[in-house]
């Protein structure tokens, strides 16, 4: 089929390679023309494991360019004339930010419409919102297209939201867990489920505003079983108790499921923070409050300043303390630093004083721009190491942060003799406790001691 993905973010540069890679003639439509020059030389703008061989591989070359890659079905373009006229299913796959008080900000998505209205050939088009919207939304879409369109142009509106998680994106996309189809008539169902029929997940057909609502009702509930996990945290550490086991303990009835029950420094990233914020918002302006998920969202909020007064605690104050703080994205195998926890974490041990040495394997770089953009005060105080065992050299603490798999195994004798000091603050539970504390570090990890 002929397909055309508008935003070459994780949604839409992994889907269109992806759909490219099974045969599908795909255009990848970016307003962001340096994302475009770097994909049409066959790699990704971001770090995401698998996705610069994929692009690589599926990439049309441009014929002045270098030919290192073969030739494929992907075309990248910033020029919605090229990408929209002939396509038979045109995705919206463009960020949906929160504004400050929590709503969506939906410029972005309806700015897409406008051009991809204008641009409509004769034919009967089926146009896919992906990106994550309030109810009611998808129907606006269709009114914007509308106004814009030529009278010629045929096309209907599906909602079908997106489960990828980042750092496995490539993988969700080609095994997702459902695909949603939301839609008001039959004729785009059935042409999307010719599109979708290589894959073998469960498809949920429904009206649009159910599908728009079960994208905010998964991410909202698996944040609040983050939420939950961290409360129980608490309460193990005020009754002696040890929450990975407890966790552990939960996650093997099939009802609970062991999947996000992992007690630590909260969520954080370009969805979870956003879509709860959003769900508040939308519940709010329709008339009803969502406590519990207010109640997800508050906890979340708190849950990194518990990590802060533990070290301040067991350092007995933070002023002229080194923190090496490991890990920086808001999650292992990902560049990205967006509603990182890290951030937060840094600001306030820089704030009371403390030196911080920071080093993260792929989100260095990210970080620098985002403590740039955010640090007046104390940047002086803010280094970045340029691996893990420098950023220790002379630390009062190891603060873990992010995950990361190479931080796990750490040659613990040289730790102990790069660090000042003896404290691990574990945010993640990535460590053992019993090999910690027989290592002779002052460890603590969250919920479990
Ligand atoms: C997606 C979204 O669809 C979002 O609604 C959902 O909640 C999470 O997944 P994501 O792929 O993570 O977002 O977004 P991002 O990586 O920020 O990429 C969006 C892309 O759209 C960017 O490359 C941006 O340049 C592009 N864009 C934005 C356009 O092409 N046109 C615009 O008008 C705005
Ligand atoms: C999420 C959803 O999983 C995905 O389906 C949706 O399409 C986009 O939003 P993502 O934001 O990439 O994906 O990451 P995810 O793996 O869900 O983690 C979100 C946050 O929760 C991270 O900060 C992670 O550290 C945190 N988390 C996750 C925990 O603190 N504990 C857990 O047990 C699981």
């Amino acid at each position: 089929m002929k397909l055309t993905f508008v935003g070459a973010g994780y949604v839409g540069l992994t889907s269109a390679a992806v759909f490219a890679d099974l045969g599908h003639k795909v255009w990848v439509v970016d307003v962001d023309k340096e994302k475009i020059k770097v994909i049409k030389k066959g790699k990704a703008p971001f770090f995401e494991p698998r996705l610069d061989e994929l692009v690589a591989k599926t990439v049309r070359p441009e014929d002045d360019g270098p030919r290192a890659h073969k030739a494929g079905n992907l075309i990248p373009t910033s020029s919605y004339r090229e990408a929209i006229p002939e396509a038979e299913v045109v995705f919206i796959c463009v960020g949906t930010p929160s504004k400050k008080d929590g709503e969506t900000d939906l410029s972005y998505v309806f700015s897409a419409a406008e051009s991809i209205g204008k641009n409509l050939g004769g034919g009967y088009t089926v146009v896919v919102v992906k990106s994550t919207v309030p109810p009611g939304t998808t129907e606006k879409v269709a009114e914007v297209i509308s106004d814009v369109a030529q009278s010629t142009a045929k096309f209907d509106l599906v909602d079908s939201p997106e489960f990828l998680a980042e750092g496995s994106a490539v993988k969700d996309t080609l095994n997702p867990s459902r695909i949603v189809i939301g839609a008001s008539s039959e004729k785009p169902v059935r042409i999307l489920k010719k599109l979708f029929s290589s894959f073998k997940s469960p498809l949920v057909i429904c009206d649009i505003r159910s599908a728009e609502l079960i994208k905010y009702a998964s991410n909202a509930f698996l944040a609040t079983k983050v939420s939950f996990i961290n409360e129980i945290a608490q309460i193990a550490e005020r009754v002696g108790a040890d929450v990975t086991k407890v966790a552990k303990g939960m996650g093997l009835d099939d009802r609970i499921g062991p999947k996000f029950l992992r007690a630590g420094l909260g969520y954080g990233g370009s969805c979870f923070p956003k879509d709860v914020e959003s769900l508040l918002s939308f519940s709010n302006h329709a008339g009803y409050e969502f406590g519990v998920l207010q109640a997800a969202n508050t906890v979340n909020s708190e849950q990194y300043r518990r990590f802060i007064e533990k070290i301040k605690g067991r350092l007995g104050g933070l002023r002229g303390k080194k923190i090496a703080v490991l890990g920086l994205a808001f999650k292992p195998d990902t560049d990205d630093m967006r509603k990182a926890v890290s951030v937060e974490i840094i600001k306030s041990l820089l704030k009371e004083g403390a030196k911080v040495s920071a080093c993260d394997p792929m989100a260095q770089e990210n970080a620098k721009c985002v403590f740039s953009e955010q640090l007046t005060v104390n940047s002086k105080q803010l280094r970045f190491a340029k691996d893990v065992y420098q950023a220790l050299k002379g630390a009062d603490c190891l603060a873990l942060v992010t995950e990361w798999e190479e931080f796990a195994n750490l040659d613990w004798e040289k730790v102990k003799k790069l660090m000042r000091g003896n404290l691990i603050a574990d945010g993640r539970n990535l460590y053992e406790l019993e090999k910690m504390q027989k290592l002779g570090f002052d460890y603590f990890g969250m919920g479990r001691n």
